[in-house]
């Protein structure tokens, strides 16, 4: 097992500056989950953490120790590529049995390592097929088992379930959980999905632009969004934002109007999440407009509102209904959290940066 130290690495591709100046440390046992938009730099910072990616400058650390110059087969690492890559001349069982046999592991145990693993990812029946002869999730399914079939230090994940179905993205998500639970190996993981990131990950670090915006606990990413951009990517369906301004302890927007702890001010972005939001019918309500939409989840009904220019979501029970068009009002819950941030900078408002406020 082991600790790794990104110091300082940079990359760029030509005059491209794909990663600048990147800092992170990933715990002994840590499973840390890279966040973020396509073209953010996450392959590419995982590819330099593999040695499959030179870097620029800066060091990469496994364990204390500088690895800049180690190739990838001496690091360590078992990776789970984006594109799979699979051995395409190699059958499944033979794809899987790679790493073990690379490593002179003896033949009974290797095999049934190989059965074992099979069966984890629902591969056992395809043992004798070969690459091309498989679906995108299936390929997926093999690259995960090649990844896992050894116990390595540290376990490189570059979305590995994205190809796979709803159901079989659950079950393959607690399956990685249970894994990293009974081997405690350090593992960076991309993933798009932010419900994949927030029930895998130890730290989660949200990345835009080649840049780290937020690194902490899932719950904290979610409690205290760091700025408009985490807000506005983490928690589904995504946090109401809505433009207005301060003045005399109330924010104000068209059909919006919440008591906040803050000074006078314009540009002002407050943020609240579908779930902190109810239906009601007090005349009063913080938010006042009329029904857009209704959508049922199954356990829950999305409540939209349209008021001047902003759409609002309620969480709301499953067996909620009312007309399109009808005048429609939200309180916050009990305990909900208001969350407001400077719309030039997207930064969140100091003063209740550190809790967020409290309805
Ligand atoms: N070999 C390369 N040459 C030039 N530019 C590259 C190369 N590889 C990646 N890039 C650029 O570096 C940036 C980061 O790419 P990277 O593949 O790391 O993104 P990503 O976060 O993994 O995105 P995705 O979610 O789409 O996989 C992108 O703008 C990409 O176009
Ligand atoms: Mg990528």
């Amino acid at each position: 097992m082991a600790d790794v130290r990104l110091v300082d690495i940079e990359k760029k591709y030509g005059n491209f500056l794909a990663v600048p100046q990147l800092n992170l440390t990933i715990e002994d046992g840590e499973f840390l989950v890279l966040l973020g938009p396509s073209g953010c730099g996450k392959t590419t910072t995982m590819r330099m953490i593999a040695g499959l990616e030179e870097i620029t400058s800066g060091d990469i650390e496994i364990a204390g120790k500088r690895i800049n110059d180690k190739p990838p087969k001496d690091r360590d690492i078992a990776m789970v590529f984006q594109n799979y890559g699979l051995y395409p001349h190699m059958t499944v069982r033979q794809n899987i049995d790679y790493p073990l046999k690379l490593r002179g592991v003896d033949r009974a145990a290797r095999t049934r390592r190989v059965q074992e693993t099979a069966e984890k990812v629902e591969l056992e029946a395809l043992l004798e097929r070969r690459p091309s002869e498989l679906s995108g999730g299936q390929r997926q399914r093999v690259a995960l088992a090649r990844a896992i079939v050894r116990t390595p230090s540290i376990f490189l994940m570059d979305e590995p379930l994205s190809n796979l179905d709803a159901k079989l993205r659950v079950t393959m998500r607690a399956e990685l959980k249970h894994l990293h639970h009974e081997l405690g190996v350090t593992t960076v993981y991309v993933t798009h999905d932010q419900m994949e990131a927030m029930t895998l990950a130890s730290r989660i670090a949200i990345m835009r632009e080649g840049r780290i915006v937020q690194l902490d606990t899932p719950k904290r990413i979610y409690s205290e969004p760091a700025d408009l951009f985490v807000a506005g990517f983490i928690g589904s369906p995504s946090m109401n934002l809505i433009d207005g301004a301060i003045a005399g302890g109330v924010f104000t927007a068209p059909g919006v109007s919440f008591p906040v702890d803050q000074p006078d001010r314009d540009d002002v972005v407050l943020g609240i999440r579908p779930e902190d939001l109810e239906i009601s019918t007090a005349p009063d309500a913080p938010v006042i407009g009329k029904l857009y939409a209704l959508e049922l989840t199954g356990e829950s009904t999305l409540v939209t509102l349209r008021t001047g220019a902003n759409s609002v979501c309620a969480r709301g029970p499953a067996d909620h209904e009312a007309e399109i068009n009808a005048p429609c009002h939200f309180v916050p819950k009990p305990g909900a959290r208001v969350h407001l941030f400077d719309r030039p900078s997207g930064h969140r408002l100091d003063g209740l940066s550190a809790k967020g406020q409290t309805l």
